[in-house]
């Protein structure tokens, strides 16, 4: 199942990025129905050399205008997404160049600010559409270094972090895959220790995607918006397999419970979101306008794609506190608190981080976001591992689950293993001192919850 929606996702992918350019160096044929359309936009910051630089080629039976817009009011603001005649949106422009056919023309940007926004429209308002042949277009930015050329502002520093995160998400990899190894000779590999390892490999080479998508923009300011936008499906199949897990946890699976009733609503429920998901994702990028936004999750459904997070959050809630009021053993609710406070965070994050990011300038919405989703993404999934770590694990998973999601065997294990499993969890509440009192705050908090 989930190899076909990769499968398809790709197709999908090819199908409609290859030809979407958002990129700085722009190639290729290029045919629009109007008169004046947007070109594409670039940010501009304050660099080594002081300038940034802009250089086109043309190849058409049509001669153009290329006009410069910046991001003020009376410009791009005015013209983007107005009916005005074609002359009157060259006009809003802050500079216009006439091109001719086939013949290289240039550009230079001076007196940088620290960051400053423009946008680029081809017009022929003599002709009803615009019709390219060929074009080569190229901005970068004047930094001495080759790394940073390319990037616009909003762009800037994304290499450093995704590099950043994939080492790290790489490392956790390579310790849970000791653990494995161990547990499968051990013979003791969880189907949540599974499922835990394909939600962390996935979420790797998601961040590698995404990783080769800027390394390759930064050597020749095109990069690959497929491994992007691929990557970014990983992620999401990591992230949506992740809230299964803890969905089925928050059901008491392997803790309260051997075997969990309605497991096959929850899982198709999770595939169905699972396909919306990557869907939203695929198409918040298809429709991702430069001329207006910079990031994702400010088109629409880049925001569904966070109420998917927050119904999702609801049924684990939902799920949770079924679970904590019929719980009796106080170590258990314990663990079903703390879980509950931790995912519910975790659930939330996305959409408040967007919001809060919302305050602030929109070159570095992206960046900011980012780096927020990367750090909780990777504390939540090495808590994880910390939690799935054997001696740990031993404290809450009282069941042995080797056989709940690969079989449909539901045979319960000999009594005398639950009971010396049981009279572990009691040692250990008997040594807690505060046992007796926790129990006793659980029942008030259970009203809450
Ligand atoms: C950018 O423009 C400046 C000024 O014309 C020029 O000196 C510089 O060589 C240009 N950069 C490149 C890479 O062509
Ligand atoms: C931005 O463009 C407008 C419209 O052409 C122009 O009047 C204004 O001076 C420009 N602003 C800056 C800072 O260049």
């Amino acid at each position: 199942m989930k190899r076909k929606i990769i499968t398809l996702s790709i197709v999908f992918l090819f199908l409609f990025c290859f030809q979407s350019s958002h990129a700085l160096k722009l190639t290729g044929s290029w045919h629009r129905s109007t008169n004046w359309a947007f070109l594409t936009s670039f940010c501009f910051s304050k660099t080594d050399t002081g300038y940034g630089n802009l250089t086109w080629t043309f190849n058409s039976d049509q001669t153009f205008v290329l006009s410069i817009y910046n991001d003020s009011s009376n410009s791009w603001n005015k013209a983007y997404k107005s009916d005005a005649h074609c002359d009157a949106l060259v006009e809003d422009s802050q500079k216009n160049e006439q091109t001719k056919p086939g013949k290289p023309g240039s550009y230079l940007f001076k007196d940088l600010d620290t960051y400053k926004m423009y946008y680029f429209a081809l017009s022929d308002c003599l002709n009803d559409e615009l019709e390219l042949q060929k074009m080569d277009v190229h901005i970068w930015n004047g930094f001495n270094s080759q790394l940073s050329q390319e990037f616009s502002c909003e762009d800037q520093g994304m290499l450093g972090l995704v590099v950043f995160y994939f080492i790290a998400f790489f490392i956790l990899t390579c310790i849970q895959s000791f653990i494995v190894f161990k547990l499968l000779k051990g013979n003791n590999f969880q189907p949540i220790s599974r499922l835990y390892y394909f939600v962390l490999i996935f979420r790797t080479l998601g961040i590698f995607f995404v990783m080769i998508h800027f390394g390759s923009y930064a050597q020749n300011g095109k990069g690959s918006i497929s491994l992007e936008v691929f990557g970014e499906i990983l992620s999401t199949i990591s992230t949506i397999t992740f809230m299964t897990i803890i969905i089925l946890v928050a059901k008491g699976w392997s803790i309260s419970v051997q075997y969990i009733i309605g497991k096959s609503l929850i899982l198709v429920l999770m595939g169905v979101f699972l396909v919306i998901s990557v869907i939203l994702i695929i198409a918040a990028y298809i429709v991702l306008d430069k001329g207006q936004h910079y990031y994702i999750f400010e088109e629409v459904p880049g925001v569904l794609y966070q109420i998917v997070r927050l119904v999702i959050m609801s049924i684990f809630l939902y799920y949770l506190r079924k679970t904590y009021l019929l719980e009796q053993d106080s170590v258990k609710r314990k663990f079903y608190q703390k879980f509950g406070i931790l995912f519910t965070i975790w659930f939330l994050y996305l959409p408040l981080i967007s919001l809060f990011s919302l305050g602030i300038s929109g070159v570095y919405r992206k960046k900011v976001t980012q780096a927020f989703y990367y750090t909780f993404d990777f504390l939540i999934l090495a808590g994880m591992s910390w939690f799935l770590w054997p001696s740990v694990s031993k404290k809450y998973f009282t069941y042995d689950t080797a056989n709940l999601l690969t079989s449909e065997n539901t045979g319960f294990k000999s009594n005398t293993e639950w009971d010396a499993f049981d009279d572990e969890a009691e040692e250990e509440n008997s040594e807690s001192s505060s046992s007796q009192t926790t129990s006793n705050s659980n029942k008030n908090e259970s009203d809450v919850l």
